[in-house]
């Protein structure tokens, strides 16, 4: 592991960032997945169906290096109320990666999503990165996806409980945003 940078902040995105978090996204994900992320950032900004999102961005003095956005998700059928978001993307500059910035703003986010009263966070990704969070396979806990998930990635899709007393009483069939609403991006 790399030295952990000791002058980076964690703050909200602000439009203005949209292209430093687009050129982050770009150098993160590559130019095969790139544009597509980049697209569904945007989109997701903009979806009132994924709203309220929250949107943080890691930045040193170089600029931007890092970026999680959560969007709002829905249970199906409405029962019981519970109120529930989706982490994605998660992106970091490759020359910032293992620096702990991915764990710091995805645990930043946790924070201020607890705090703002969600009980559940979804995740699609990999199994040997979100279970440090507390992620858990979501699918044996009856947490269905928006769209199936092929058997052989079934422990991709992840869920934390931030309140210990919910996961028990809620169950169901995910319902992401619009601008998620996409079979592509649930493959893994
Ligand atoms: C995944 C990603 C966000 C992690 O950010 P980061 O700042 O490097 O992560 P951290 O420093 O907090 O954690 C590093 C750890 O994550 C692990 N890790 C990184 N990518 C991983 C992956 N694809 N699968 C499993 N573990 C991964 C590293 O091995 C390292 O493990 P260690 O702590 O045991 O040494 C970053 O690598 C990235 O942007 N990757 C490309 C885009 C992507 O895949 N995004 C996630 C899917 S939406």
């Amino acid at each position: 592991m790399k030295a952990q940078i000791l002058h980076m902040e964690i703050r909200p995105a602000v439009q203005s960032d949209l292209q430093a978090i687009s050129g982050l996204a770009m150098s993160a994900f590559g130019v095969s997945e790139g544009p597509e992320i980049v697209q569904l950032i945007a989109d997701l900004l903009l979806d009132a169906t994924a709203q309220p999102v929250l949107s943080l961005v890691a930045s040193v003095d170089e600029g931007i290096v890092g970026h999680v956005l959560f969007s709002k998700v829905r249970l199906e059928p409405p029962g019981r109320r519970v109120s529930a978001a989706l982490l994605a993307p998660l992106a970091v500059h490759p020359d910032y990666q293992s620096r702990r910035i991915g764990g710091r703003l995805v645990a930043a986010g946790l924070q201020q999503l607890a705090d703002a009263g969600v009980d559940l966070v979804f995740v699609l990704g990999h199994p040997g990165y979100y279970p440090r969070f507390g992620f858990s396979p979501a699918g044996i806990k009856g947490f269905e996806a928006p769209y199936p998930i092929p058997p052989q990635n079934a422990d991709a899709w992840m869920v934390l409980a931030l309140h210990p007393d919910v996961s028990g009483n809620a169950c169901g069939r995910v319902r992401c945003a619009d601008a998620l609403a996409k079979p592509e991006y649930w493959r893994e």
